[in-house]
């Protein structure tokens, strides 16, 4: 008997074929028996008729429980009113496993609930459905740069300084070495990789320990973060629009399934076209204002500021040109202001808020010294880098972009622990 999957039924129809899954759901009438079956790659509902299986077979059916894994055989047939749009009349069926009770119920459980059963969670179909996207996106990204003549460049995991402020560094013996940190981002090694291949791009887990619980941020999350020698600030920003238009294009056309399992309105998404607005800090600082909130200039965005400017604006807006104060050490001041750095961030459409950071890097020898002593970060732990500006320094730039919130963006979901197969957050480190 030909094996195939229920995303394959279409090429088989009229053909007698195995399916091997698990029950999702099921419901009986006199001599019918329909079983919603799942296999990992959709739902197909499977009708057992009492004359066309043995007594066992429909006695086996009618008591299968949810999630017992099981194999059926049958007749495939285009039925556009059934979920995924084909049919299987089995003809034989085969139980693997009758599940005992099944936690997770068809009725309403508390998020809590769930988040302790993510282990089986990931079975339903929306978070099914969200991390099939989150595939697509990290496919896409690799795609993306593959395909441009970038690198790819691994980072190191345990780094022995910050890059992103020292108050959110995940610290853990090493050794004879005293503490190692867990990297925050994988940037400064990037900065490396450019100088060695002109264009590279890190993508792997980052790590920050943050004491915020809020609906954007994780304990660990993906970050890719292309690195660009001879790139500036406005170069930086085409390739961010180019990037972000291919991704959620990409998911578009290969993902409509699963963007339709989350009720996303398609419409949001297929705006997001180049070009994208550009607008500096103080630009949008006057956004906030005009809409009454209390926002103190020189500060950083919060969450409530970044939905405001989005708000205005029915694609991601680039913000760049901030103050100097609220950005990182490594950002290139402003020739035409030194109180300001060439920093640019990305904020999502609909009110999601940053999905990327980036800047044009400083690149002077003398400059970035003095930001590292500014900052008050230990010189020596830095010296590596600074031979980047001692040897061929040239104009680069860079960004980096969380795989999470782009993910929660573009599926249209509220929170990020839903867009990680197993959410690290404060207060959770299970299962
Ligand atoms: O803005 P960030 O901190 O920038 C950097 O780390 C740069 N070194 C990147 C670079 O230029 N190569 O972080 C970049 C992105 C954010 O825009 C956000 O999408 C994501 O990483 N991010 C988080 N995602 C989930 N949880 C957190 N705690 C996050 N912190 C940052
Ligand atoms: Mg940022």
């Amino acid at each position: 008997m030909k094996q195939t999957t229920i995303s394959d039924l279409k090429n088989h129809v009229g053909e007698t074929v195995t399916l091997k899954g698990w029950l999702y759901n099921s419901r009986h009438s006199g001599k019918l028996v329909f079983l919603i079956m799942r296999d990992g790659t959709g739902l197909c509902q499977c009708v057992v008729f009492i004359k066309n299986v043995s007594q066992e077979e429909f006695e086996s059916a009618k008591s299968l429980t949810q999630e017992s894994s099981f194999s059926v055989t049958g007749t495939v047939k285009a039925e556009p009113r059934s979920v995924g749009g084909y049919e299987l009349d089995v003809q034989k069926m085969e139980l693997v496993q009758l599940a005992h009770e099944y936690p997770i119920t068809p009725k309403e459980h508390g998020i809590e609930f769930l988040a302790d059963r993510r282990h089986l969670w990931i079975r339903s179909q929306r978070q099914w459905a969200v991390l099939k996207i989150r595939h697509e996106i990290i496919k896409s990204v690799r795609n993306f740069f593959d395909s441009r003549g970038f690198t790819l460049f691994d980072a190191p995991i345990f780094t022995p300084n910050s890059v992103e402020g020292t108050t959110t560094l995940f610290e853990t013996p090493y050794f004879d070495e005293g503490s190692a940190y867990l990297t925050q981002s994988g940037q400064l090694y990037g900065e490396a990789g450019a100088m060695a291949f002109g264009k590279i791009y890190v993508f792997g887990p980052t790590f920050r320990a943050e004491k915020s619980k809020t609906r954007r941020h994780l304990t660990e999350f993906w970050m890719v973060e292309p690195e660009m020698a001879y790139y500036d600030l406005d170069m930086n920003m085409d390739l961010m629009e180019e990037f972000v238009e291919y991704i959620v294009q990409q998911v578009l056309t290969n993902r409509r399934a699963e963007l339709e399992i989350l009720e996303r309105d398609i419409s949001k998404l297929e705006a997001v076209k180049r070009p994208f607005p550009r607008i500096s800090y103080d630009e949008a600082v006057e956004i906030i204002h005009k809409k009454g909130l209390p926002f103190e200039y020189g500060n950083d965005f919060g969450a409530p500021d970044e939905t405001a400017i989005g708000e205005d604006f029915d694609k991601p807006v680039m913000v760049h040109t901030w103050p100097k104060e609220v950005k990182a050490f490594y950002m290139k001041q402003d020739e035409k202001d030194p109180t300001k750095a060439k920093g640019v961030d990305m904020l999502a459409s609909e009110g999601y808020g940053e999905i990327i950071g980036g800047a044009q890097r400083e690149d002077n020898l003398d400059l970035l010294l003095e930001k590292i002593r500014e900052h008050q970060l230990p010189e020596e732990a830095y010296n590596w880098y600074l031979d980047l500006r001692r040897y061929g320094s040239v104009p680069h730039a860079g960004f980096g972009m969380g795989i999470e919130r782009t993910v929660s963006w573009i599926c249209g979901i509220h929170h990020v622990r839903e867009t990680i197969p197993f959410a690290r957050l404060m207060g959770r480190l299970k299962p």
